[in-house]
């Protein structure tokens, strides 16, 4: 059984499903509402956890209800939580799903104040790898990254909302799970095989380029491949991204090759996209392999 501990943020979310997005201005009627624990570090650590590893999450919320939910939902997933409570409100996402796509709005709030010293540096020790995401301070994803790393962890990195970061952590970064716009904008690089290069050579080891229902591309060593995503009916994308991760970061740290890896996060992702909601959406280890096979 792999180890992870994931570091990052947890949200409530607010979900609307509308026609199509409002214009400026405009009210628009006719939506449906729901509520969804999500966050892109919790969803991950949900993802992780349900792919059959063992998950410790760090993360703050606030003293309120919502941070009392979310904690209740890792608990609830067999996650051991190390979350911290703020005097600032939880996290919250704002989430617009229309037709196959969504909008969202996060106001941060207590994953704000996760702070460098905030980590508690030994879980890392004896964790076979850590995942980051960038929906808390860069400081505190830069100390953590130097923080797994020195205690010999595999580390992941979705640098997702992409936010300027220093080239040491991206060094201490093995595998990058990213899309197009964020590859852009990380590398500088306008066509992605030159970002990527960019990358291998600060020293990360493998990248995925995640390209939504065109599956991924991947370099990894010398090799490089792409591999499509299955035909659905997306209900709703949200967490499709954190689905991919989780699924990866697990394969990898059970020792799966690259290829293996990549196929059971493009799997997660799609199964992800089935349902409404970020964690309620994240598939189970047997999902996951089923999909692969017929992959
Ligand atoms: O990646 C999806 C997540 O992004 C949502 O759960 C929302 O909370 C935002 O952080
Ligand atoms: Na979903």
């Amino acid at each position: 059984m792999a180890r992870i501990v994931v570091v990052g943020s947890l949200n409530m979310d607010m979900i609307m499903r509308a026609e199509r997005m409002p214009m400026k201005g405009e009210t628009l009627t006719g939506g449906t509402f729901s509520t969804a624990e999500g966050g892109k570090g919790g969803n991950q650590a949900v993802a992780c956890s349900r792919m059959g590893a063992k998950v410790t999450m760090m993360g703050k919320v606030g003293q309120d209800q919502f941070g009392d939910l979310l904690l209740d939902s890792l608990l609830r997933e067999g996650i051991e939580a190390r979350v911290l409570r703020s005097s600032i409100h939880t996290g919250v996402a704002q989430i617009t799903v229309f037709q196959d796509d969504n909008a969202i709005i996060v106001a941060p709030g207590a994953n704000r104040d996760l702070h460098p010293e905030d980590l508690d540096l030994g879980c890392f020790t004896g964790a076979d790898g850590a995942i980051f995401q960038m929906e808390i301070p860069i400081e505190t994803v830069e100390a953590g990254l130097k923080g797994a790393k020195e205690r010999g962890c595999t580390t992941f990195l979705n640098p997702s909302p992409i936010r300027p970061i220093g080239e040491e952590a991206l060094s201490n970064c093995d595998y990058m799970v990213l899309n197009h716009v964020e590859l852009r904008q990380l590398t500088g690089e306008d066509q992605p095989d030159a970002g990527i290069r960019k990358l291998l050579a600060l020293g990360v080891r493998g990248v995925v380029l995640t390209m939504g229902s065109k599956g991924a591309s991947f370099a990894y060593q010398e090799r490089l491949g792409t591999m499509g995503a299955p035909k659905i009916n997306v209900v709703d994308s949200t967490g499709a991204g954190d689905a991919f991760m989780g699924a990866f970061a697990v394969m990898i740290c059970e020792g799966s090759p690259m290829e293996e890896a990549v196929k059971a996060g493009i799997a997660a992702g799609s199964l992800a996209c089935l349902r409404e909601g970020a964690q309620p959406s994240m598939p189970y280890r047997e999902q996951v392999f089923r999909s692969m096979a017929s992959m």
